[in-house]
């Protein structure tokens, strides 16, 4: 049977408080979350996504008091960042405490934490006792859910209840940095890099963990549509092929150069804004798998900003796929 959607956070509260799962809206994306503390209730977090123990969860908490149950120490930099992001998009990695079970941090000694900013998120969590952990509520490998539906389609018999909290505003996932050393950034997401060291100074970047991934967001395959992508190239357009471009701007200036052929188009952010881009990134992906398509021509965003996230997105979705 299929999980409900619905808005009772009641609901969702009694089903976390004796340990099931329960699928969560974020700004980000779509989490599938249990209680943080409950090695059991973790436990179903990896059975519905398939997930491997090898791959840690972020905790997710209402106020910065929460913290200190679950983190041994949050250094000065960290501190200055949460003040200024949180809630938003910047997930912390930090020495754990004893209370935090190994299987949420896959027996590091550090913890992934981060504050919703989504009304119905931290209502939820003001109503629990304890932290939830979540991660994206999809399959693991395919692409992030981005509203209530895509869960359902995805989750729906495996989980206990699907709150609806609209669709998500950013559409990529969080941006997590290291204090475990110096500042590092081991996932690029919904704040940039440069965002991040107009507060703090410069920070490293590590995305790539090829041997011991930290993040399977490092992986160099994840995100995946089943839809094979590849970046645009005109010499292998033909007749009816599908383009994903980034604006209708970018779309005019390709015809320019190249001699058309007759494409079905199709738009990453109509009005050409990066943060409409990153919203419909995961959505529009989802949707050549339904229009049962079976290869995709991309135009890749400008690496700036956002931009950035949203191609790592899109190499990985890409990678290993020949
Ligand atoms: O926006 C988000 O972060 C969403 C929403 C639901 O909050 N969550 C999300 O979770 O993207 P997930 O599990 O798909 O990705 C969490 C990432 C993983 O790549 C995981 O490896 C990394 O966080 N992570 C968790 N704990 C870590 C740790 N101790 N050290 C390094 N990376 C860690
Ligand atoms: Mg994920």
């Amino acid at each position: 049977m299929r999980s409900e959607i619905g808005n009772d956070i009641l609901k969702s509260v009694e089903i976390l408080n004796r340990g099931g799962i329960v699928a969560i809206p974020t700004e980000t994306v779509y989490g599938l979350a249990s209680n943080g503390l409950d090695a059991t209730a973790v436990a179903k977090i990896f059975e519905a996504k398939n997930r491997p123990f090898f791959d840690p969860l972020i905790l997710h908490i209402a106020h910065s008091d929460a913290l200190n149950q679950i983190v041994t120490n949050v250094p000065q930099k960290a501190k200055i960042l949460m003040d200024h992001f949180w809630p938003g998009p910047l997930t912390f990695v930090l020495p754990k405490s004893d209370l935090v079970p190994d299987l949420v941090t896959s027996g590091h000694s550090t913890v992934a934490v981060r504050m919703p900013n989504h009304p119905v998120a931290l209502e939820l969590l003001s109503k629990l006792p304890f932290p939830l952990a979540a991660p994206s509520a999809n399959p693991f490998g395919y692409v992030s859910p981005t509203n209530a539906q895509h869960v359902q389609d995805q989750l729906g018999h495996k989980i206990d209840y699907i709150l609806d909290g609209g669709s998500c505003c950013v559409g990529i996932e969080s941006t997590i940095i290291s204090f475990e050393n110096e500042p590092t950034i081991l996932r690029l997401g919904g704040i940039t890099q440069k965002e991040i060291e107009h507060i703090i100074g410069p920070v490293s970047v590590s995305l790539n963990g090829h041997s011991n991934p930290k993040a399977p967001g490092q992986l160099d395959q994840h995100y995946s549509p089943h839809c094979k992508l590849k970046v645009l190239n005109y010499e292998e357009l033909q007749t009816n092929s599908t383009i994903l471009f980034y604006s209708p701007e970018s779309e005019i200036k390709y015809w320019k150069l190249n001699p058309e052929i007759n494409c079905n188009t199709v738009y990453l952010t109509p009005k050409n804004d990066s943060i409409e881009a990153a919203a419909n990134l995961f959505s529009i992906l989802r949707d050549f798998d339904k229009k049962g398509l079976s290869q995709v021509f991309i135009e890749l965003a400008k690496n700036e900003g956002l931009g950035l996230a949203i191609n790592d997105r899109l190499n990985r979705a890409m990678a290993n796929r020949d």
